[in-house]
């Protein structure tokens, strides 16, 4: 199945994403949450004289580009990079509409950006790590196209510590979206960073609010799998339920439940 998909065209990304950019240009949790607020706080200008701290910022798997927008606004340039072109059009529409004229595109994978080493002193991502194929050659990237002192702040849904309860989530998340790869949890995270020589000065710990139907529609789940995830959520133990926050359902059969988050920001030595 896997194999198909990726002989009809494109990463299974971009075969997600590509049909969907409208829809993740109009999605209420991309548009603004708690995840983008904790990437401006942990990127606030930190220079004395309250300059845009960032001559140049990148914003990988940037989607239609709400965390680059956000990141214009203490950079000098940012370059808001996808590896899926229709993204990237609404990015450019959306920056139109914004009168953005310092937000660029690039159309890469995030394991392998074409920025020279040493070039960048800031490199964003939101809501995108989790479906990056090799989450160790992006963050491999970052290390490197990062300037000594540059920063990488990253915003994604994390798994819980626990074993079985990263396993049910990863496995909802797929069958849910088709390229999904994985919610790591923080301390594989914190590993892989210590690994690289990026340092964690600061973190936020969040969770993301989802109802069920917007969530399993924004990725057009097909009606007998949608059915099935909705038992699988409301028929869960009551661990589960606890650790996802698996609400009641509404008379409509629509339910809350939350995943947790993790923003952090690095710093290259
Ligand atoms: C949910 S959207 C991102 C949302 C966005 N960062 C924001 O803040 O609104 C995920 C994006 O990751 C992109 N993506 C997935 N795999 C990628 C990869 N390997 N390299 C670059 N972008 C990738 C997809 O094309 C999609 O646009």
């Amino acid at each position: 199945m896997t194999q198909d998909r990726e002989q009809t065209g494109g990463t299974l990304a971009q075969q997600m994403f590509g049909p969907q950019a409208g829809v993740y240009a109009q999605s209420k949790v991309h548009i603004s949450d708690d995840s983008l607020e904790s990437v401006q706080k942990l990127t606030a200008p930190i220079t004395a004289n309250g300059a845009a701290p960032y001559r140049w910022a990148v914003d990988i798997g940037t989607g239609a580009g709400f965390t680059a927008f956000a990141m214009a606004e203490v950079s000098e340039n940012v370059v808001a990079s996808d590896i899926t072109q229709p993204m990237l059009r609404q990015v450019r529409r959306i920056s139109g509409e914004r009168g953005l004229p310092n937000v660029g595109l690039a159309q890469n994978a995030a394991e392998s950006l074409p920025f020279a080493s040493g070039s960048l002193d800031l490199i964003t991502c939101r809501k995108a790590a989790h479906h990056f194929r090799d989450f160790e050659a992006a963050l491999d990237e970052a290390q490197r196209t990062l300037r000594p002192g540059g920063s990488l702040v990253m915003a994604d849904t994390v798994a819980p510590e626990d074993d079985a309860l990263a396993k049910w989530q990863n496995d909802v998340e797929l069958r849910r979206d088709f390229s999904h790869v994985e919610d790591r949890k923080i301390s594989v995270i914190r590993q892989l960073l210590a690994d690289r020589g990026l340092e964690v000065v600061g973190w936020e710990n969040e969770r993301v609010y989802l109802w069920f139907n917007d969530w399993v529609m924004r990725t057009k789940v097909p009606e007998e799998e949608a059915q099935a995830l909705r038992r699988e959520f409301q028929e869960a133990s009551h661990e589960l339920k606890q650790a996802f926050q698996v609400g009641e359902p509404e008379e409509d059969g629509d339910f809350l439940f939350s995943f947790p988050v993790w923003v952090f920001r690095a710093v290259k030595g």
